[in-house]
């Protein structure tokens, strides 16, 4: 039985976000600044706070911390976002501490209790819940044993996939995750991990990589550019809406969210791809990865402005 319409697979965060500094600090030095924000993050909170904006029912698999569990379970009510299957566990949620002057940004990262993320995948239980999905969303670099059991399960049991890696360079360059990329249904790359995997340069590249490997579908996430696929040869390339980009942070992410979204309505390829584009495009226009994720009235009333009905 069907209970939601998403469930999305990864490491949870707590963002603690500061800008607005003037320097940066030598070592040894202490700068200040006023602007401060703490958001949830990690690819697979975005993804999952994306479909919710976009009215699907959303669960949320992953590890957090007993102490700020509180505040993650507001922070997920607030989009709508199911945390019934979060685990809660003593030691601390992962934290990234994100500093950015007018210039740069750096990021300060401690894993925290997504160090086991893993073995909760492994308990048959798990694996339950995760069949009650109609579409099962991985924002991890899901590793080759683990796929090996979960996903074949999950086509078994009438349920779709995806996976965005991210930037794993190790788990990208390693061949036997080729079998994974055979496997799930819709890999979601950008163009720099795309490059990674194919060893190639161009759309192109990686298009014939994934012709060759037979992977179920090419999708390519191309920044500012927008999104390419490759549907038995035919290349389909698609534009974002025009947007004044503030922080591309979650981008990705949020185009996943479009994706699924299309996806489960049953839209074609372009279709999906557009809706993609529209979702990672809105959520560039504001600071953070959240605050700019469309509703479904905005999705279709930009959907119509920039590509027409
Ligand atoms: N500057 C921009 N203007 C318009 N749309 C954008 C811009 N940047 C990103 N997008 C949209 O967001 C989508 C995903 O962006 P991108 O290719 O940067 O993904 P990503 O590198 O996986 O991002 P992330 O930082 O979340 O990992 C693009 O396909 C595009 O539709
Ligand atoms: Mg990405």
């Amino acid at each position: 039985m069907k209970i939601w319409d998403v469930t999305v697979v990864g490491e949870i965060y707590i963002d603690h976000v500061m800008s607005g500094f003037e320097t940066w600090p030598k070592p040894g030095e202490e700068v200040a600044s006023d602007h401060y924000m703490r958001e949830i993050g990690g690819g697979c909170a975005i993804t999952a706070c994306g479909l919710s904006r976009l009215g699907k029912s959303v669960n949320l698999v992953g590890v957090i911390g007993n102490e700020d569990a509180p505040w993650l379970e507001r922070r997920l009510a607030d989009f709508g976002v199911t945390d019934q299957a979060l685990r809660r566990v003593s030691g601390p949620t992962g934290v990234t501490l994100s500093v950015s002057t007018r210039e740069d940004r750096s990021f300060f990262t401690h894993i925290g209790v997504n160090h086991r993320l893993s073995n909760e995948l492994l308990a048959p239980e798990t694996l339950v819940t995760l069949t009650r999905a109609r579409h099962v969303h991985f924002a991890m670099p899901l590793p080759r044993a683990l796929a090996a059991m979960i996903l074949p399960a999950l086509t078994e049991a009438g349920c779709t996939s995806s996976l965005d890696v991210g930037y794993q360079p190790a788990w990208l360059t390693d061949e036997t995750n080729y079998a994974t990329c055979q496997t799930v249904d819709y890999l979601l790359p950008n163009e720099q991990e795309a490059a990674l995997l194919s060893g190639g340069e161009t759309p192109a590249d990686f298009f014939a990589f994934a012709r060759k490997l037979r992977m179920r579908s090419g999708i390519l996430k191309l920044g500012a550019r927008g999104a390419m696929s490759d549907v038995d040869g035919v290349t389909i390339a698609v534009s974002p809406p025009k947007v004044v980009a503030i922080d591309s942070t979650g981008s990705g992410d949020a185009f996943d969210a479009g994706f699924i979204d299309a996806l489960l309505e049953g839209a074609n390829e372009e279709e999906r791809l557009r809706r993609a584009c529209i979702c990672g495009a809105l959520s560039t226009r504001v600071p953070g990865a959240l605050g700019g994720l469309p509703n479904r009235e905005e999705l279709w009333s930009i959907y119509e402005k920039t590509y027409g009905s």
